[in-house]
């Protein structure tokens, strides 16, 4: 864990969401499926897909505009955009970079594209925490979006049933009051159980050499496997996080997790003895919207009334790489 040298201060959050909603109902049109066997093993209802030429560019940028918004931030203050994506519509340019010019920044700023999928959110923070805990850089931007409904397989109903898109962003500041909103944060990875959840990015090789299998397209995911991984490891984690920190469950507020699956929510919920109006879940409306999930969800539940602000929240989520990671933050008045 970094030791803070200049704290951090969470300025503002926003999101942003694609119109089209698409219904459990609606996917039996493509296979044999139903909206019980979904809701049942999932606690997904509707998902909201990107259509025609729109894309994770798009929400990401309308998003940031949102949590620059709440922040009070002029683009022209931003000194490094970090961006988040587990589907984004192109290698490079990078996301950021676009970011940056669609918000109209003419100083040459850092921006950089991070792959560390659903934990995206909490890996951005981790980095701008660094960054802003040794003076490089003061207004950092944030933003984590994704057009999983590009790159997930329609064929396969059990993995296609489970993505949506969105974006959401964060606005972290060089906090000017000596009290930092990350608590706590830690970010962890292991690569050997990567073919967990994987999305190829491929190619041909030079003509004049050996070709190889080109691999399926599409997300690909054992089900299964990132189940039993995560109901495994993630309640401790989170409760490990909280003790490290010097904290009590009951201490914090809210829990915001990732929303994957709505039974590995209420494990990590059980764990630390949290009721139900302690718990941000959206799953039921926007499924899987990977590095977005965790900042919609905060925008939004503190849009709905549900998360009160000038208050506490356990943030933790986990992905392809296998990533996952947690950070406890201080939501202060007026953030979203
Ligand atoms: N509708 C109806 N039946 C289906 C569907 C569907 N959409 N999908 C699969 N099935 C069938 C299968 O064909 C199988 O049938 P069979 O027994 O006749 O072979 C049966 O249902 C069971 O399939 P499983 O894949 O074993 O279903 P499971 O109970 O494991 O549930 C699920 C699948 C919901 C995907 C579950 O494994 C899960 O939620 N896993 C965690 C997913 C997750 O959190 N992913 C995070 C991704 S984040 C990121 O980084 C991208």
């Amino acid at each position: 864990m970094v030791k803070s040298l200049i704290p951090l201060r969470i300025a503002g959050v926003g999101y942003s969401l694609p119109e089209t909603v698409i219904t459990n109902d609606d996917l039996t049109k493509l296979y044999d499926t139903s909206d019980e066997w979904i809701y049942t093993r999932t606690g997904i209802k509707e998902r909201r897909v990107v259509s025609g030429e729109q894309n994770a560019i798009d929400l990401g940028f309308e998003a940031s505009k949102n949590a620059l918004a709440k922040a009070k931030i002029d683009p022209s203050e931003i000194d490094l955009i970090i961006a988040a994506s587990s589907a984004p519509p192109d290698l490079y340019p990078a996301i950021a970079c676009h970011i940056q010019a669609r918000l109209g920044i003419k100083t040459q700023i850092p921006a950089f594209d991070i792959t560390a999928a659903c934990t995206g959110l909490i890996y951005g923070l981790s980095i701008a925490k660094a960054y802003i805990a040794s003076g490089m850089y003061k207004n950092i931007l944030i933003v984590a979006t994704d057009n999983n409904s590009r790159l997930v397989n329609w064929e396969d109903r059990s993995t296609s049933i489970l993505f949506g898109d969105g974006a959401g962003a964060m606005v972290v500041t060089a906090s000017d009051d000596g009290v930092d909103d990350v608590i706590a944060i830690d970010i962890k990875s292991d690569g050997h159980i990567g073919d967990l959840i994987e999305l190829s990015f491929d190619g041909k090789n030079c003509p004049l050499v050996e070709q190889y299998e080109p691999k399926p397209t599409g997300i690909r995911m054992n089900g299964k496997g990132v189940y039993a991984f995560v109901a495994k490891i993630l309640p401790h984690y989170v409760e490990n996080l909280i003790t490290s920190a010097g904290m009590k469950a009951e201490e914090i507020d809210y829990l915001i997790p990732h929303q994957a699956n709505i039974r590995i929510i209420q494990a990590v919920q059980e764990r630390l003895g949290y009721s139900d109006d302690k718990v941000v879940t959206n799953i039921k409306y926007y499924g899987n919207t990977s590095a977005a999930s965790i900042p919609l969800a905060l925008a939004e539940s503190v849009e709905k009334g549900k998360v009160k602000l000038g208050s506490t929240a356990v943030l933790c989520g986990f992905g392809a790489g296998m990533t996952w990671g947690g950070a406890i933050v201080r939501l202060r008045e007026g953030i979203c």
